[in-house]
This record gives C-alpha cells, structure tokens and sequence, in this order.
C-alpha cells in the first residue's frame, strides 16, 4: 500500500484542525512547487506549548503530516517543537513515499516558523541554527526555492 494506515488515520480525521483566534504565534509556509500551503497556531506558557491548531491547504499528506506535528508539540517545550525533524514526522507517521516527504518538510517548517512569530512579537532572541538548513523563516522569506 502506497499510504501507511497511520497516514491514512491522520488525513481522514485529522487532529487539533482549527484557528486560535488568540495565538501566540502563527507560522504560515508554503510550498511554491506543489502551491500547498500550511498555517501553524500555537499557544504558549511557560516555554510550554499549551495549545496548538493547524490550517492546510494542501495534499492528504501534507495534512496528515501538520495533523501529527501538532499531536507531537503540544504540551512540550518551545526548545522540543525546534527540535522536531520532518524525519521524526515520517516516522511517527510510518513511513511517507519518497515524493511525499517534502510534505512532512512543510511540517517542521510550519512549526518553526509559528515560533519564530512568537519570538518575534515577544522580542525573544532566537538562534537560526535550530532551524534546518534553509528551512530557518529567515531564508525562507528571502528565499523563492522554498
Ligand atoms: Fe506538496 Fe504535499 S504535495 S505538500
């Protein structure tokens, strides 16, 4: 089977779908080739993600991977969500096709990306080494490959 059955779990009843009217950040990302798009709302207290919701924008894998990527941040450390690879995301997912895993790249990005807006409205000093390469929202925006 192309999907695993956790993919398939994920795209048809994805969790925490939604907006948070009163986010702490917001990350949008986007993938210029495929035209799919992910928004990432997180809530935070504490270093803690108490509450995060996604919007996409895109093909079933690129839910199902946002769909787990909320599961896998919420109610961990800010310093846990940077740490969170798209690699991690394929394999609590159980494997995406090869053509797929830019999907769970949107993901992690997403993610990221939604820190980086709370550490910006914060003024939270923040390290773009956390960020993969060229995945850090500061390339991203300069950077039209993305
Ligand atoms: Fe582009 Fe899935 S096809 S994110």
């Amino acid at each position: 089977m192309l999907y695993s059955e956790k993919v398939m779990d994920h795209f048809r009843n994805p969790r925490n779908v939604g907006e948070i009217a009163d986010a702490d950040g917001i990350g949008e990302v986007g993938n210029a080739k495929c035209g799919d798009i992910m928004r990432m709302y997180i809530k935070v207290k504490d270093n803690i993600i108490t509450d995060v919701k996604f919007m996409t924008f895109g093909c079933g894998s690129a839910i199902a991977t946002s769909s787990i990527a909320t599961e896998m941040i919420k109610g961990r450390s800010i310093d846990e969500a940077l740490d969170l690879s798209n690699q991690a995301v394929v394999e609590a997912l159980g494997g995406l096709p090869a053509h797929k895993i830019h999907c769970s790249v949107l993901a992690e990005e997403a993610v990221k990306a939604a820190v980086k807006d709370y550490y910006d409205k914060n003024g939270i000093k923040y390290d773009c080494d956390k960020y993969a390469a060229g995945s850090c929202p500061c390339v991203h925006e300069h950077d039209s490959l993305n």
